[in-house]
């Protein structure tokens, strides 16, 4: 099966955990994913934080140390190829905050739910490059230089407004595209919205569906027009070769 590209069409890729899992970073969900048994939505929120806000951060210093390690995939070099070959008839909406898609080269990227290699400070609300606070065991909590307010990792947290300059984005560049728009959802579990709810506005509009997951939630997958089972590290350098 290929994706079918005309002329007027216009591509929009969501991602998920799963396009990263060849690279070696863990996924939330499924199997051996990272949040098996906790409670996500409590202990990754505003709430969470404010109890335990040394939990999260050995959480999130886990992370950054693991993709300071990893290296793009065949997944995320075929997204790139695919924005090279369309331009602005392409845009990448990740759920990642690894910055693989980013290191690999994609440039039209919307980093949905934030960045792990970011730091923001609660207080003066000052965002900035950050890859080496980990909080250690026994390490204090990382304070503001300048306001000496509490720092926290730059991503967004259940209960947490997305960017909304990001959700026009999106909805622009469907709007535009309408029935010519082609979606492809790769490694996600269409658990965590509104990204879950994109394929269902791709419906609306009369756009071409596709799904990619190396084990498609049945709820998920039954709102595309294609499904493909595979890793997206194989798959998707195969479908629009
Ligand atoms: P999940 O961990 O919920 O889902 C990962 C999906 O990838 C599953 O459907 C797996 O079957 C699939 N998968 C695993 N390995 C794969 C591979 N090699 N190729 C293709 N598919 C594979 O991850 P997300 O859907 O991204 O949000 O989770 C959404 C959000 O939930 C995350 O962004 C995060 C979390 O809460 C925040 O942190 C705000």
């Amino acid at each position: 099966m290929e994706l079918r590209i005309e002329e007027k069409s216009c591509l929009c890729v969501l991602t998920g955990a799963g396009v990263s899992a060849e690279s070696g970073v863990q996924t939330f969900r499924g199997q051996g994913g990272l949040w098996e048994g906790m409670l996500i939505e409590q202990i990754a929120s505003p709430k969470g934080f404010e109890q335990t806000p040394s939990l999260l951060w050995r959480f999130y210093g886990k992370r950054r140390r693991m993709a300071k390690r990893v290296e793009p995939n065949a997944g995320h070099h075929a997204l790139v190829e695919w924005e090279q070959r369309l331009g602005e008839r392409f845009l990448l909406v990740t759920q990642n905050v690894d910055g693989l898609h980013q290191r690999a080269g994609s440039k039209r990227v919307i980093p949905l739910h934030g960045h792990l290699m970011e730091t923001r400070c609660t207080k003066c609300q000052r965002v900035f490059f950050d890859e080496n606070t980990y909080m250690e065991e026994g390490e204090g909590l990382p304070r503001c230089q300048e306001c000496r307010g509490l720092l926290r990792p730059n991503v967004v947290w259940f209960g947490e407004m997305l960017d909304k300059h990001y959700l026009e984005e999106i909805s622009e560049f469907m709007k535009a595209a309408g029935e010519h728009l082609v979606f492809v959802a790769a490694g996600t579990s269409g658990q965590v919205y509104p990204a879950a709810g994109l394929v269902d506005e791709v419906n609306c509009m009369r756009g071409k569906s596709w799904l990619v997951d190396v084990d498609p939630p049945e709820f998920y997958a039954g709102r595309f027009n294609h499904v493909v089972r595979g890793k997206s590290g194989e798959v998707l350098p195969k479908l629009w070769p």
